[in-house]
């Protein structure tokens, strides 16, 4: 129950309606089980700027006492962020970055540092000459204009070009539209190698080159999830050829949180680490995975047992007191 809690905190989430968004909100409330002065409530702004705004002033008026968010768009989001940042709520950005540095802390993965190294494994793979069709991304965001920018910066003098770019908005059904689009058109030139800036859209585009029969390219993408429909299960079944493990960083994002409001000591930005993951070493990260999929439900369930187990013993020790107050009267 918030209302027991100490602090609560309002995490303003750009979307939750896919499994990396999720993934990220299932480490908050794990990590969040080890704190029980805190509280978490999320909104989702369904990837529109204006209800994030909007969310983020009725957590103000709610009196959160600190703010998680990752914004949607940088440019919309960046003055509201100021504004509660230099009201005295502390904010944590995550992910997705604004346009200042008026926030308490940053953690995300470095998503240049994706791009550049994105880059230097295409260059490999395409020994330094084909063509590249880029799927971006929400161009507002910033994971997207970094990926993009390193990817540009390492392929910079070689003979590796983008011959094409779509706009797949980091949502999986708007990069199988477009990008069907764009291959029905008489003049689209070819290209060799998929480059997606999210797993979800590159497997999108996998499915419409199967679909239209292209001869076979490469795939590469960014994420790394586990579970059925993440970036490691589709190299393991050959649907993409790379991709770049992106922390969501959840779990840190609530270690900060409560060192914050514990008034402890934080570093400002927290810079996750990220690794390639293709055939070479997809059989020791799907193991892990696993087994971290494994020990997460099992911590839910535990986590689940104990909440049962403080019902039943709050119930009984009520029904203790009133049988101690009758006994006390009589
Ligand atoms: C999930 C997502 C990820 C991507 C990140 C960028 O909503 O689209 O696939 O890496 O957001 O912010």
């Amino acid at each position: 129950n918030p209302q027991e809690k100490k602090f609560k905190i309002g995490f303003s989430q750009c979307v939750t309606n896919d499994a990396w968004r999720k993934t990220m909100q299932e480490e908050m409330f794990r990590e969040l089980s080890f704190y029980p002065d805190l509280s978490l409530e999320i909104k989702d702004a369904q990837g529109n700027n204006a209800l994030q705004i909007e969310q983020i002033l009725e957590f103000q008026r709610q009196g959160v006492d600190l703010l998680i968010v990752s914004p949607n768009e940088s440019s919309p989001i960046t003055p509201i962020v100021e504004e509660m940042y230099q009201s005295g709520i502390p904010v944590i950005v995550v992910d997705r970055k604004i346009n200042s540095n008026l926030y308490s802390a940053y953690i995300g993965g470095d998503n240049y540092e994706i791009g550049i190294t994105a880059g230097q494994y295409i260059k490999n793979l395409l020994n330094g000459k084909g063509s590249i069709l880029e799927i971006w991304g929400l161009r507002g965001s910033s994971p997207a204009k970094e990926r993009h920018r390193g990817l540009m910066e390492s392929l910079e003098g070689s003979e590796i070009k983008i011959v094409s770019q779509i706009d797949g908005e980091w949502e999986k059904d708007t990069a199988r539209i477009r990008l069907k689009e764009y291959l029905l058109q008489a003049n689209a030139p070819g290209f060799d190698l998929v480059f997606g800036h999210n797993d979800v859209m590159t497997i999108g585009a996998n499915e419409i080159a199967r679909e239209l029969n292209l001869p076979s390219k490469i795939f590469v993408g960014v994420d790394a999830l586990p579970g059925p429909y993440g970036g490691i299960q589709a190299i393991t079944d050959g649907v993409l050829d790379a991709t770049f493990f992106y922390p969501t960083g959840g779990d840190k994002a609530i270690e900060v949180a409560a060192k914050i409001l514990a008034g402890d000591s934080f570093e400002k930005e927290n810079i996750l680490q990220t690794a390639a993951v293709d055939a070479s070493n997809i059989r020791i990260m799907k193991q892990q995975t696993d087994r971290i999929i494994n020990q997460q439900s099992s911590i839910f369930r535990q986590m689940e047992m104990i909440e049962s187990q403080l019902k039943i013993y709050k119930s009984q020790r009520g029904l203790l007191i009133v049988f101690g107050i009758t006994l006390f009267i009589a």
